[in-house]
């Protein structure tokens, strides 16, 4: 299926000439890596309230449940490879080195296809933080050998170095994903539902800061009336038909 870019076309030549490009990305972006998004049918959220699940009230309450929830999430990602659309952007990153991509997502695939220039607004799920002494660490490969797992210096409980309901964001990946949309000349917005604030906010910034927006993603969402351009496809689909536009071009000047 071919992508129709005329409404982004008219904007490759200046991104291609250093004005940055950002990208916000949410659990759209690895459905075709297999994973579940959160809203929506078969989602994570499907039979859960997140508020016992990804709050710091239920991982007091409950630490051995909310670890269960996150250790099934690391199995998911374990056994997932980035797809086209990860590494499309990635390519794209190599066309225009003043391009950031913000995402939502705490599956580590962004980097894994090689995406340097990169805010995990949420943090990872490949590192653990000490609840005592907030020390941030790489989370083992595999499951981890008992849980709750404990921090090997205090034996205090670790907790996944995630950002959960209620709580803020750390203020440097904040700052970071504020100056990518303000300063862009274009923001994609892909694979997200939109509806998650603070990250929400982040096409209004861009768009007040007089960045053209682009939504990516087969529904409609909140973004789509702040739109320039709208494609309503999946992630892996329109992203590979903009690296292959921005190459094309690239190669011709
Ligand atoms: P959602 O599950 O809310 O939305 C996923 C979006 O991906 C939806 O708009 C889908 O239409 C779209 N989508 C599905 N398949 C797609 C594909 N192949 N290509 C492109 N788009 C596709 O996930 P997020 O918006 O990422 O926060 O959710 C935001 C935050 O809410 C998450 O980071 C998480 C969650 O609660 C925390 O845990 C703090």
């Amino acid at each position: 299926m071919s992508v129709d870019l005329s409404s982004l076309e008219p904007y490759l030549p200046e991104l291609l000439s250093g004005r940055p490009l950002a990208v916000l990305t949410g659990a759209g972006v690895s459905v075709e890596s297999g994973l579940p998004t959160f809203r929506g049918p078969g989602g994570l959220w499907e039979g859960h309230r997140p508020e016992e699940l990804a709050t710091q009230d239920a991982f007091t309450k409950d630490p051995v449940k909310v670890w269960r929830w996150y250790e099934w999430r690391r199995s998911l990602v374990r056994d997932a490879r980035p797809n086209d659309a990860h590494l499309a952007l990635a390519r794209i990153e190599r066309l225009l080195p003043r391009s950031t991509v913000v995402t939502q997502n705490v599956d580590g695939l962004h980097r894994a296809a090689g995406q340097h220039n990169l805010v995990e607004l949420h943090g990872s799920l490949h590192r653990t933080r000490c609840t005592q002494d907030g020390a941030v660490r790489p989370a083992p490969p595999g499951p981890f050998p008992q849980i709750p797992p404990r921090c090997p210096t205090c034996t205090a409980l670790l907790r996944p170095d995630v950002v959960w309901f209620g709580e803020r964001l750390p203020e440097k990946d904040w700052r970071a994903a504020e100056t990518a949309v303000s300063d862009c000349a274009v923001l994609l917005v892909v694979g997200t539902s939109s509806v998650v604030a603070p990250a929400s906010t982040l096409a209004l910034v861009a768009a007040r800061s007089g960045a053209r927006l682009f939504e990516i993603n087969p529904e409609a969402t909140p973004v789509a009336p702040l739109a320039e351009g709208v494609f309503r496809t999946t992630a892996s689909e329109a992203l590979r038909a903009i690296a292959d536009a921005l190459s094309g071009r690239a190669a011709r000047s």
